[in-house]
């Protein structure tokens, strides 16, 4: 396997490990979540097409621009787009959780039926065998882009050689969910949650749902074993706080909790006595909605800021000049973010029939989803829990002391140190807006329902189910699934067990939001057909 060769940063930071067990090795374990770089560094990286306008850019280029003449405000936004896609793939924070040896090597920790596969396989398929098992992905090239409304929008290129070699995937290169050094070292970013693959094709901003980071971080710790070097953070936090019990789904949520318990409202690094936290596992909702979400996360306590993206940098380590001084950078990664939108649905879609779609969800669903096209609004409607009746455990997870530590600190303060808005006591969850939806599967907060036509039918969604494979069902536009009575708990490849979504285990309930009964099954019919269309 090659050698990812990267540049090194101007003024790469160094973190020091945290040497505390429980929530300290989550803060940890979050920080190296994050890439912060500083200064001007080339990528390596060629564009799919050269760059036809003389800019001021303050980094190399690194994407395809066609902007023709840009306003001096647009300037400086479109190289704050590409800055921020740069913080999130090219700077390592952390000493990284594993070198290319390990990466290389791990297929010989594998259950022997996986191993013995890639025992026969050449190099580059192994290499492809890797990425598939842990939902890693190439990383495609940036492209600025002025959409028909006249925003900035990020798109992506994958080279084809990348995508496909005949009518395989070909994964050369680091992939988007781990910044690879020029030591080799590999660190988790913010896309190995937040940078997934839409039906097979890499997207940066989609949800990963196939991301399977405990499988990872166990199989790293055997090799790491196996080759002699010594455990990291990750290896030996999971040995005490679960990753995540299913594949493309995280215990994320928790882990923010726990970086903010050790930190007064400064930031400054405080003893406390180490608290329990509910575990539950969370899918990552897309980016592309960021710029349309006035307030985040399922129940929307948080008003959007720069601030609140670098609470994922919280290591007992990183006093509060660290965030003073790197807030520039992270300015910059809510610029990538705002610049994101959805992919758009490219496969057979009936007009008539997604129009008479569009009449019967504004009837019923768009007092909470809102309105789309032209002059379509996002009403960031809150639903009480008992009414929408998803799971609640997410709900209750996160306590109004952890929303108020939340909004008495820096984060939630703007750079003038106005405080932001945060609701410590919400009422149940936000619906969110639906544009991309259907490249967003699994459903809800917690990723239960695998389909649109089930988020429809709330009587037919699956107690147990799997993804077969990466492809779309076209038909309820989702994940293709099997049924399964039981998980099978003889089947050795840990990897398989975890890719069952057992519908019956604690945070996991697929019931609620039952809206959709307000239709006929031709009018369900009609709305899935809209549903493909946002
Ligand atoms: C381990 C997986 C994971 C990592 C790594 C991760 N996130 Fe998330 N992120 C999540 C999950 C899960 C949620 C949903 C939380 C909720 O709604 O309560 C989320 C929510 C968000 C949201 C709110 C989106 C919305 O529409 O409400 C933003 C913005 C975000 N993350 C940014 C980031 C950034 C920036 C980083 C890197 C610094 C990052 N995330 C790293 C899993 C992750
Ligand atoms: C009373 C408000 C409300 C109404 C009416 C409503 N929804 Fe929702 N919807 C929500 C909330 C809140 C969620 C988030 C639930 C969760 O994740 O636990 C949601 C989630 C969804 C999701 C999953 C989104 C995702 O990315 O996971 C889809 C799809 C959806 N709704 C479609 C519809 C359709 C179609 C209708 C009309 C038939 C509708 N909703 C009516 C509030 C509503």
């Amino acid at each position: 396997m090659t050698q990812f060769v990267q540049r090194k940063p101007a003024y790469p930071f160094v973190i020091f490990l945290s040497r505390r067990w429980g929530w300290c090795v989550w803060l940890v374990c979050l920080l190296c979540s994050l890439n912060v770089f500083a200064g001007e560094f080339a990528s390596q990286k060629t564009a799919a097409t050269q760059s036809t306008v003389e800019t001021q850019s303050t980094v190399e280029q690194t994407g395809d621009v066609e902007l023709g003449d840009l306003e001096p405000g647009d300037v400086e936004q479109r190289d704050a787009i590409r800055r921020g896609w740069e913080v999130l793939t090219e700077l390592p924070l952390l000493p990284g959780d594993f070198s290319q040896e390990v990466i290389d090597d791990i297929w010989r920790s594998w259950p022997p039926e996986a191993r013995a596969k890639a025992a026969q396989a050449s190099l580059e398929e192994r290499q492809r065998l890797i990425y598939q098992r842990y939902g890693l992905s190439p990383r495609p090239t940036l492209r600025v882009e002025s959409s028909e409304t006249g925003d900035l929008v990020a798109r992506f290129d994958l080279d084809d050689s990348v995508l496909r070699k005949g009518n395989q995937p070909n994964y050369p290169g680091p992939p988007m969910q781990y910044v690879v050094d020029e030591d080799g070292q590999w660190t988790m970013n913010c896309l190995s949650c937040h940078g997934g693959s839409v039906y097979g094709v890499p997207t940066p901003g989609a949800p990963n749902n196939r991301y399977a980071l405990q499988t990872l971080t166990e199989e790293v710790r055997s090799t790491k074993f196996r080759l002699g070097k010594p455990l990291g953070r990750m290896e030996l936090g999971s040995m005490v706080i679960p990753l995540g019990t299913t594949n493309g789904t995280t215990n994320a949520v928790v882990f923010g909790m726990g970086l903010m318990h050790y930190r007064d409202a400064n930031l400054n690094v405080v003893q406390r006595t180490p608290v329990s936290f509910t575990h539950h596992d969370m899918d990552a909702p897309p980016w592309w909605h960021f710029h349309k979400r006035p307030y985040l996360y399922i129940d929307g306590f948080a008003q959007k800021g720069h601030r609140g993206l670098m609470q994922f940098t919280l290591v007992p380590e990183n006093g509060p000049e660290f965030y003073r001084d790197n807030e520039d950078h992270f300015r910059d990664v809510f610029a990538f973010l705002s610049a994101l939108r959805p992919p758009k649905y490219d496969g057979p879609i009936d007009g008539e029939l997604a129009e008479t779609g569009r009449h019967l969800f504004n009837d019923n669903c768009s007092r909470c989803h809102g309105t789309y096209g032209p002059g379509g609004d996002y009403p960031n409607q809150m639903v009480p829990i008992e009414e929408i009746g998803t799971d609640p455990v997410r709900f209750e997870a996160l306590t109004v002391a952890g929303r108020q530590t939340y909004a008495d600190s820096w984060f939630a303060r703007d750079a003038k140190g106005k405080r932001q808005e945060t609701l410590v006591d919400p009422e149940g969850y936000v619906a969110p807006p639906l544009d991309g939806v259907w490249a967003s599967p699994p459903y809800f907060h917690n990723g239960s329902v695998p389909t649109l036509w089930h988020v429809l039918h709330p009587e037919d969604r699956p107690q147990l189910w799997r993804r077969v494979d990466e492809s779309m069902d076209e038909e309820r536009v989702g994940f293709k699934i099997e049924l399964a009575e039981k998980v099978p708990l003889t089947q050795p490849d840990v990897q398989i067990r975890r890719s069952y979504f057992d519908t019956s285990r604690f945070g996991k309930s697929a019931k609620g939001h039952d809206y959709p009964n307000e239709l006929t099954e031709p009018e369900k019919q009609a709305v899935l057909e809209y549903l493909k269309t946002l």
